[in-house]
């Protein structure tokens, strides 16, 4: 216990509170007096223009003489639509992450020997370094492992021979070596956690630098090491669709902030994978999962959509669920109809589920998505669309998979590296100039008074 923990629930704690309340709440017509772009959004819901790139565009509406109109949402890759990426990948039976990732980092689909060499390559940088699972990850495990990947990741930089050398090669190296090592990490972050917070069996096994990303994933985080090719390929599925996703997401635009200053690669990964954790970006996947059993407690008919849509009433009334007013899964700043990556994670999800004891939470969640747009609509007039988005589904998926829910937002994060990667190397070749916006100071000047007349 820290000792901080004894100022738990005092007096002296409420009152500093008080005090941090009193002198910080801003009256919020104030944005709309200064103009202020709240959470860097323009009036109509859009995103601030803050750069330009190259990696990738989300597609979720377009517009026209000033109005946003919805459409079916995309999601491109260097150009390559994540649907043809997915079903080209699936179609020859082989796995696409390491494609994905070489299309982010390099900007051309490799022919099939520079795939199978830059798999090869991903797979020989998978070994973590010596003692590093004993020294970083055992030695001070965390309750949390997206908190101690991002730790880990930044301990990488005293194992680089050269962490501050910003040249293209060394970058490149770089972003190959967290590509590659962060499933590694966050496998043997798991296990320690399994260990000490679980009191359970911690399993560390070899690396197979034989199998492809998914596989390794399955086979180093499973006692037994078993798996099947269908649910490596649904995996594979998950880290393709999360691999990237345009360079104003919360946690790419953490990372091309943070690099912008012109700090070392690992620095940057790291606060990209903290703002990631957070429960309105990656951390919804395991909200949507905590969700899910509020609803199957608080309502007796699941097939009841009169019962349903008063529970998810309830949820945006803050009245059930974590009391934070929002449906989780559901909703996206850019996407409108639909989100791509969640319509390719529902059908494989149902096809999982079919006949199986998942079947009826699959067909909970479809509900949930059927009946949010009405509620929203009744509840908060809102004319706006509001759509599953990928989160909705992947937390089933993954629970089918029997991955542990502590490792969801983990499991994005490994996704997401190479897009991370992709977007820190655009900025840090093109930027040029460091990320900073404005805040308008409201805090009138005061006389000093010294200490003995306060
Ligand atoms: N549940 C409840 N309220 C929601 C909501 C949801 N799922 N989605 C949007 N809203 C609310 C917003 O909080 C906002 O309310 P406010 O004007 O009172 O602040 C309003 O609807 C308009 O929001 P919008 O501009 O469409 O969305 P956003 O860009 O601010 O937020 C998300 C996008 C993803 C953060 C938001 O939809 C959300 O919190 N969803 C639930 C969490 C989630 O699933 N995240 C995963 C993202 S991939």
């Amino acid at each position: 216990m820290d000792k901080l923990d004894q100022l738990k629930s005092t007096d002296r704690l409420r009152h500093m509170c008080e005090d941090f309340c009193h002198n910080s709440v801003i009256d919020a017509a104030l944005y709309n007096k200064y103009g202020v772009k709240r959470g860097l959004r323009n009036s109509d819901g859009s995103g601030v223009l803050a750069g330009i790139t190259n990696v990738c565009c989300v597609h979720g509406y377009v517009m026209s003489e000033g109005e946003k109109n919805p459409i079916e949402g995309d999601l491109i890759y260097r150009g390559y639509s994540i649907s043809d990426l997915v079903s080209g990948a699936l179609n020859d039976r082989r796995y696409g992450y390491e494609e994905v990732a070489y299309l982010l980092l390099f900007g051309v689909l490799p022919n099939e020997h520079e795939l199978s060499s830059f798999a090869r390559l991903i797979a020989e940088y998978r070994e973590l370094p010596r003692y590093f699972s004993e020294d970083v990850i055992m030695r001070n495990p965390s309750p949390n492992i997206m908190n101690k990947m991002q730790q880990a990741v930044l301990t990488l930089y005293s194992y680089d021979s050269d962490p501050e050398d910003k040249s293209a090669e060394s970058e490149m190296l770089k972003a190959i070596s967290v590509i590659s090592k962060l499933p590694a990490i966050m496998v043997a972050s798991y296990q320690a956690l399994r260990r000490f917070y679980h009191n359970d069996t911690m399993v560390m096994h070899q690396i197979n630098k034989d199998e492809s990303l998914a596989e390794s994933i399955l086979s180093t985080l499973r006692d037994d090491r078993a798996y099947t090719a269908d649910e490596a390929k649904l995996l594979d599925i998950c880290l393709m669709l999360h691999a990237e996703h345009g360079g104003g997401n919360n946690s790419t635009f953490t990372c091309r902030t943070v690099s912008s200053s012109g700090t070392d690669a690992y620095s940057a990964y790291a606060a990209a994978i903290g703002s990631l954790k957070g429960p309105r970006h990656g951390g919804a996947n395991i909200k949507v999962m905590e969700m899910l059993e509020h609803v199957k407690t608080g309502v007796k008919d699941w097939n009841d959509d009169e019962e349903l849509s008063a529970y998810l009433i309830k949820l945006l009334r803050k009245e059930a669920g974590d009391k934070s007013g929002l449906i989780y899964g559901m909703g996206h700043a850019v996407y409108t109809l639909s989100d791509p990556r969640a319509v390719i994670l529902k059908s494989n999800a149902m096809k999982l589920a079919e006949g199986t004891e998942f079947e009826r939470e699959f067909k909970l969640l479809d509900s949930i998505e059927r009946l949010t747009p009405g509620v929203f609509k009744s509840e908060r007039g809102d004319i706006k669309n509001i759509c599953a988005n990928v989160d909705m589904y992947s937390g089933l998926v993954y629970k089918m998979l029997k991955i542990p829910v502590e490792m969801y937002t983990a499991l994005f994060a490994c996704a997401r590296m190479a897009g991370w990667c992709a977007h820190r190397m655009e900025e840090m070749i093109n930027g040029k100039r460091i990320i900073r916006p404005a805040y308008k100071a409201i805090n009138l000047n005061k006389e000093y008074i010294p200490i003995d007349k306060r």
